[in-house]
């Protein structure tokens, strides 16, 4: 197979994950490492948690338990992991070259996606009244940039191919955009769904705190890669 053929940024970064660059700052190395394993541990904390709350609490509509477990192993493990496999200080994924990390990316998030669409749907037939709280309000902006990540999302995959239809910094660039909103938006949702009657009859109000933390801090540990990449193809491109 000749280069010619494969998206340069593939090549590139793949070169760049097989031989480190000395200059980089070791300390900065650390602390990103540290932060990344932080991310890990907060989003097992609130993914455990929140499926120990649906598994013990005695909803009147068992679809709600569903809901839970599926929408928070959708958005909050399996999409984020997704966007995890793409970040160079991500644990699990070093030592993948940059095409398998593509890989991973896009399969944890079309599983994740699923997940999360279809326990929001099961949800939405339990209720007459749709999108009336900030919960569900938060949980529709997550559902329709997840949809437009998902589609676009094949667009970026297909990025070099398509070059001469789709410029491939745009597909790139929205896709950043779009996953950045839906996963932001599922974290805020997450929250108000912490501040639902049931998990405060279930969980005391400092654990409702710390559980509201844990998933404001993961949230921003997650998205600081994706927004960088994000400025810098934009400027990148306006730069051309
Ligand atoms: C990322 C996680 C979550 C997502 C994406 C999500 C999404 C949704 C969606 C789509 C609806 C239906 C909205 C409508 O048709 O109007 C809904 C409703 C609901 N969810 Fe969640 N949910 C999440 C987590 C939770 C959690 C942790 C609870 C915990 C109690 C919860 C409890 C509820 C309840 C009680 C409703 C019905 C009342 C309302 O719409 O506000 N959800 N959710």
């Amino acid at each position: 197979m000749t280069t010619e053929k494969i998206d340069p940024e593939i090549i590139n970064n793949s070169e760049t994950a097989l031989v480190p660059n000395k200059k980089d700052n070791y300390k900065l190395k650390i602390f990103n490492g540290c932060m990344n394993l932080m991310a890990h541990v907060l989003i097992g904390a609130t993914v455990g948690v929140s499926i120990l709350f649906s598994f013990t609490y005695d909803f009147d509509y068992y679809g709600t338990k569903v809901h839970i477990i599926l929408c928070v192993l959708g958005y909050q493990l399996l999409m984020a992991e997704a966007i995890l496999t793409l970040s160079p200080h991500n644990s699990w994924t070093t030592s993948l070259k940059y095409v398998h990390k593509r890989i991973a990316h896009w399969v944890l998030q079309i599983m994740g996606s699923t997940l999360a669409i279809v326990g929001s749907f099961i949800k939405m037939m339990d209720k007459t009244v749709h999108f009336d709280t900030l919960h569900a309000q938060f949980s529709l902006v997550a559902l329709l940039f997840t949809t437009a990540c998902l589609v676009n999302g094949l667009t970026s995959l297909y990025a070099y191919e398509l070059r001469k239809i789709i410029p491939g910094t745009l597909s790139k660039v929205t896709h950043i955009c779009f996953g950045t909103i839906a996963f932001s938006a599922s974290a805020v949702c997450l929250c108000y769904g912490f501040d639902k009657p049931s998990f405060n009859r279930w969980a005391t109000p400092p654990l409702k705190a710390v559980f509201m933390a844990f998933v404001g801090i993961f949230t921003v540990i997650i998205i600081v890669n994706p927004i960088i990449n994000f400025v810098d193809k934009s400027f990148r491109s306006l730069k051309r």
